[in-house]
């Protein structure tokens, strides 16, 4: 065991509809040492999900994180000690540890820890090549399949999920619309992501833009909010849309859930179709994401989208962004650099 202090965040009392402070406290602990099955890992960046806070929110009893544990989230990770088969000190893993510098994994979880290559470097292996880009490419190519020319509109577009999604559609030759709040997020999905029309809904009428830029109405609905964006969306379906249920950040932290959408019976009309996309079911086909994302990446066809902030002590509050719209792309932040050589070809 490395000598020294374990930096940690820990969950200190349920979020009531907002994320503020004092639901964290800061502690310091020893590094702990790797049982046998496991894996002492140094953690270098952190991702952040809106889903979180189920687990924050949600009682012991019904699988919420207990008041007092560290708080869960995805990381890139660095092996320090190994008692993990199949983990070696050096390699670099993507997992679901904790807001705090330093965890033992045992490889298992929701999503099993998975080996990176040294030369990804660890923010993209939680964006693009994390579950972030697998939920958008198999939500765009399994469950949306826009063909092209078709319109494809997508919420939060210009967050994690969102700017990839938007990105993935556009490179199969749809015609894209992003809804996103705020000039400048509306701006980089114009210029950066090229996508073919942008609404921002926290200045616009969503309704009424949506009606100037599909005319004819939406072919696919990528959504990540839920509420009265999925609503103005369903109320535009075309004859055999579909609409992929990729999050519903709009629900999660809200006190009150906001009203369900009305125009679900317009599936029916319209015999469109509304499915679920969960990036864990895709586990064995990540490679093939991974390397179609990397060359479109490699290619500058996907641009990546990070917006990072610095610091284990800032978690709480880059967390908060998420719920705030603050963050623009990605929300990452940055813990540690590597500090054991890499292993090439790992
Ligand atoms: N199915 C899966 O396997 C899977 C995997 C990963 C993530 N997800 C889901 O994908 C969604 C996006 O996740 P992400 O990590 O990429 O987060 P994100 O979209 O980068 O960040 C959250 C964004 O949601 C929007 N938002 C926040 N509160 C809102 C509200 N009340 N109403 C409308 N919009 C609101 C804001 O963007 P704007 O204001 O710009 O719209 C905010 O920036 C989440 O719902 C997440 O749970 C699903």
């Amino acid at each position: 065991m490395p000598p020294g202090i374990n930096r940690r965040w820990l969950l200190a009392k349920r979020p009531e509809g907002t994320v503020e402070a004092a639901q964290f406290r800061w502690a310091e602990a020893p590094i702990p040492s790797p049982a046998p099955g496991q894996a002492l890992v140094r953690n270098l960046w952190l991702s952040f999900h809106p889903t979180a806070i189920l687990a924050m929110s949600a009682s012991e009893s019904d699988g919420g994180t207990p008041i007092g544990d560290v708080v869960m989230g995805e990381t890139a990770s660095q092996v320090v000690e190994s008692r993990l088969p199949g983990f070696e000190p050096g390699d670099l893993v993507e997992s679901f540890a904790g807001w705090e510098d330093y965890s033992t994994i045992d490889g298992q979880g929701f999503i099993p820890a998975r080996k990176f290559p040294p030369d990804i470097p660890p923010n993209l292996a939680l964006g693009v090549f994390g579950v972030t880009g697998m939920a958008a490419y198999f939500g765009v190519l399994e469950v949306g399949r826009p063909q092209p020319g078709e319109r494809v509109v997508v919420s939060a577009a210009a967050g994690g999920v969102g700017s990839i999604a938007a990105q993935v559609a556009k490179i199969r030759g749809a015609r894209v619309i992003g809804i996103a709040g705020g000039p400048e997020k509306c701006d980089w999905l114009r210029r950066e992501a090229g996508l073919d029309g942008v609404i921002d809904h926290r200045s616009e009428d969503v309704g009424r833009r949506l009606d100037e830029l599909c005319p004819q109405g939406i072919d696919v609905y990528f959504d990540n909010t839920g509420g009265p964006l999925l609503d103005d969306a369903l109320g535009r379906l075309r004859p055999s849309g579909r609409v992929v249920v990729c999050g519903g950040t709009s629900r999660y932290a809200a006190a009150k859930p906001p009203p369900g959408p009305a125009n679900y019976l317009n599936l029916a009309m319209v015999n469109g179709r509304m499915e679920g996309v969960l990036a864990r079911d895709y586990l064995p086909r990540f490679p093939e994401a991974v390397r179609a994302l990397r060359k479109w990446l490699d290619s500058g066809q996907l641009k990546s989208k990070e917006d990072t902030v610095v610091g284990l002590e800032n978690a709480p509050t880059a967390f908060a962004r998420l719920f705030t719209s603050a963050n623009v792309g990605k929300q990452l932040l940055k813990i540690a650099d590597p500090s054991l050589p890499f292993r090439p070809g790992a």
